[in-house]
């Protein structure tokens, strides 16, 4: 099992800390997206933590299943109005197999890049084909990785500056490794959190996608379906399986 690094601290304050991505002109277009796709049938998402996106795609009358590593992400989204409804397995999303075929599979806010490894994220991309329906949908909203603003030598980069949290991102070009440090204020000191991922290219995963028999339908730069261009910061890309097995 892959290290958990959303343990009690991390979700007791992740919806506060995530709070805009919570607001309902942040979640409304995932959810229209999802439930487009998902039609009459079923969702499965990876890393469904205190279901910010999994409550109200299920309250459209979407039957959702969750997979997530973290018991503490998902204790708190058990205690959440709504939550009955939804199924949820604890376990690693690039292996742990569930009941059921899904018309829409989906793994937002750069979650892929929390698995460290290549082998990781292809075993990923295979574990969802085989639980897609045939004709069924893997949707990944990830960042395009940020080396662009990375000045040649130079290995961190900050990306927040605050009197209450400094970010930095720490790359490891040779590996795609990245790991994110914040420094935030808790009771007057600052604490250290650092959480390592992987980043990885849209033809990456592309060909990920191909390596588990599905093909790329559809790349946009974000949920309202706006022009994915080379300046986009992020994509939300959907691969398909074959109408036929
Ligand atoms: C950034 S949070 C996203 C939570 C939720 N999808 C959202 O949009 O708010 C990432 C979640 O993925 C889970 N996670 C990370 N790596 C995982 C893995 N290999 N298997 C299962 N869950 C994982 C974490 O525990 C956490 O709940």
């Amino acid at each position: 099992m892959p290290e958990n690094h959303f343990g009690e601290a991390v979700a007791a304050s992740y919806d506060d800390d995530s709070a805009d991505l919570f607001q309902p002109a942040a979640v409304d277009p995932v959810v229209d997206f999802l439930a487009d796709l998902a039609g009459s049938g079923a969702a499965l998402e990876l890393g469904i933590g205190t279901g910010r996106i999994a409550l109200p795609l299920a309250r459209r009358g979407i039957p959702v299943h969750g997979i997530d590593l973290s018991e503490a992400m998902v204790a708190r989204l058990r205690a959440k109005p709504g939550a009955e409804q939804i199924d949820v397995t604890i376990g690693d999303f690039a292996t742990t197999t569930v009941e059921g075929r899904f018309a829409v599979a989906y793994l937002v806010f750069n979650t892929i890049e929390n698995l460290t490894s290549q082998d990781q994220q292809v075993a990923c991309f295979q574990n969802v084909a085989d639980h897609l329906e045939p004709g069924g949908c893997f949707v990944i909203e990830v960042e395009v990785p940020q080396l662009q603003r990375l000045p040649p030598g130079e290995t961190v980069r900050a990306f927040a500056l605050t009197p209450t949290h400094l970010g930095f991102d720490e790359f490891d070009v040779a590996n795609q490794g990245l790991i994110s440090h914040h420094y935030s204020v808790v009771d007057g000191k600052f604490e250290l959190l650092s959480m390592p991922f992987r980043y990885v290219w849209p033809s990456e995963l592309d060909l990920m996608a191909r390596l588990a028999g599905m093909t790329l339908r559809e790349r946009w730069a974000g949920w309202r379906r706006e022009p994915f261009t080379s300046d986009s910061p992020k994509h939300v890309s959907v691969w398909e399986k074959p109408a036929r097995d």
